[in-house]
């Protein structure tokens, strides 16, 4: 038996199929490599020393996507499979709502087809309606505010209909909040395409040289330095929460929300103060106007993957930090081999 993770070459899936491996599971990897690199498996097999199949398939693909079924014993998905940039999610929505939902779907009914009902699913903190009403529990209202977090709430909804249609099914919906940080090894992280969108990748690729400063957006919030606080977990505990959600859609039934998040925000500065500290590099930034669309503050209440997925962050700030930077100075390009590299292989 086997655990299916879609989207396992991109940044948490990479991570989570270590955590994975590392606990005894054999898996399956489908990505499409839209947004990642085949080089990322590779280091995940040399960090654990396992060996896996990858199947380069897209989940918009029904038939080749029945062929894994086919072909291997799949007791539970990790699904991480889908767009994620919010800014090109409102440029260009129908490929969002085509890429997460469809492919969502046609997950679904292959899982069906192949009697395989334990789902667990990446949904985001993006769902909840902006509050100021402090640390975000599951049952606060809904209401995302682009394309694509409405493409994750959507699937949200869709797979709780599903398990109203069948109560044989199991499924977790982890909304994250936002994920930072590396494998402590340095071997695997994330590499956004382009420039990023994201304040962590930003901040370690002005620290390493690849991008001038930061642009602080927006220095009048209503916070203790006037920069916005987010939630910021390390991929390896969010990693290790789809390991507790496995055994949780393994041994209950039912369709159920719950925060990944440490319930503790950063503020930008203190992000930016954090990083210096860790990577000895000065990090210069310029406090600019507020983005559209952000908001002060986001942060978890994590009480229910506490209590009922046996889950806790364990890492803090500083080890986010060292370890987004060792990732980001041992592979400035990413899984890309520089100029140089290329030419000793000549
Ligand atoms: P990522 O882009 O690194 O990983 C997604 C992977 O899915 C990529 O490897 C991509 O190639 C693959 N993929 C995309 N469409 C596919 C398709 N049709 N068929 C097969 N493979 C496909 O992103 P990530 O940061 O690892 O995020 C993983 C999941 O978590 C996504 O669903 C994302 O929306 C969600 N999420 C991410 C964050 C975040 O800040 N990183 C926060 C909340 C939720
Ligand atoms: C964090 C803070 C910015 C960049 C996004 C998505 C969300 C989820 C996680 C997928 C904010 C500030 C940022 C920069 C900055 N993804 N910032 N300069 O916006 O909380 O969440 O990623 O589900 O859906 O919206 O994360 O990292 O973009 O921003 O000052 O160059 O850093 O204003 O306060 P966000 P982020």
């Amino acid at each position: 038996m086997a655990i299916l993770v879609t989207g396992g070459a991109g940044y948490i899936g990479s991570h989570t199929c270590v955590e994975l491996l590392n606990a005894g599971y054999d898996v399956v990897v489908v990505d499409n490599l839209s947004n990642s690199s085949e080089e990322s498996l590779a280091r995940v097999r040399q960090i654990t020393k396992r060996e896996f199949p990858f199947y380069p398939i897209d989940l918009l693909e029904l038939s080749k996507l029945e062929q894994v079924f086919e072909a291997h014993e799949i007791e539970a998905v990790v699904h991480f499979a889908g767009s994620k940039a919010v800014g090109e999610s409102v440029a260009i929505p129908l490929k969002y709502y085509e890429n997460n939902l469809i492919s969502t779907i046609n997950l679904c009914q292959v899982m069906q087809k192949h009697d395989v009902k334990r789902l667990v699913f990446s949904s985001s903190a993006t769902v909840y309606a902006p509050t100021d009403a402090g640390a975000i529990s599951e049952d606060f209202p809904l209401a995302a505010s682009n394309p694509y977090g409405r493409s994750k709430w959507m699937i949200e909804e869709m797979l709780r209909d599903l398990f109203i249609s069948d109560p044989a099914w199991s499924i977790a919906l982890l909304r994250y909040f936002n994920p930072v940080g590396a494998h402590p090894s340095g071997l695997i992280g994330e590499h956004p395409n382009g420039k990023p969108n994201n304040l962590t990748p930003y901040i370690t690729q002005v620290a390493v040289g690849k991008l001038d400063k930061l642009y602080v957006f927006g220095g009048d919030y209503p916070t203790h330095d006037g920069t916005g606080v987010r939630d910021y977990i390390h991929v390896m505990d969010l990693a290790n929460g789809h390991l507790k959600a496995i055994e949780r859609v393994k041994s209950t039934t039912g369709a159920e929300a719950y925060n990944l998040g440490t319930g503790r925000g950063y503020s930008v500065l203190e992000m930016i103060h954090a990083f210096r500290i860790e990577s000895e590099r000065d990090i210069p930034y310029t406090v600019v106007d507020r983005r559209p669309g952000d908001i002060a503050v986001c942060y978890a209440d994590p009480s229910k993957a506490r209590d009922k997925l046996g889950w806790l962050a364990t890492r803090g700030l500083a080890e986010m930090c060292a370890d987004a930077w060792r990732w980001q100075s041992q592979n400035p390009n990413g899984y890309e081999k520089s100029e140089q590299e290329k030419m000793q292989l000549i």
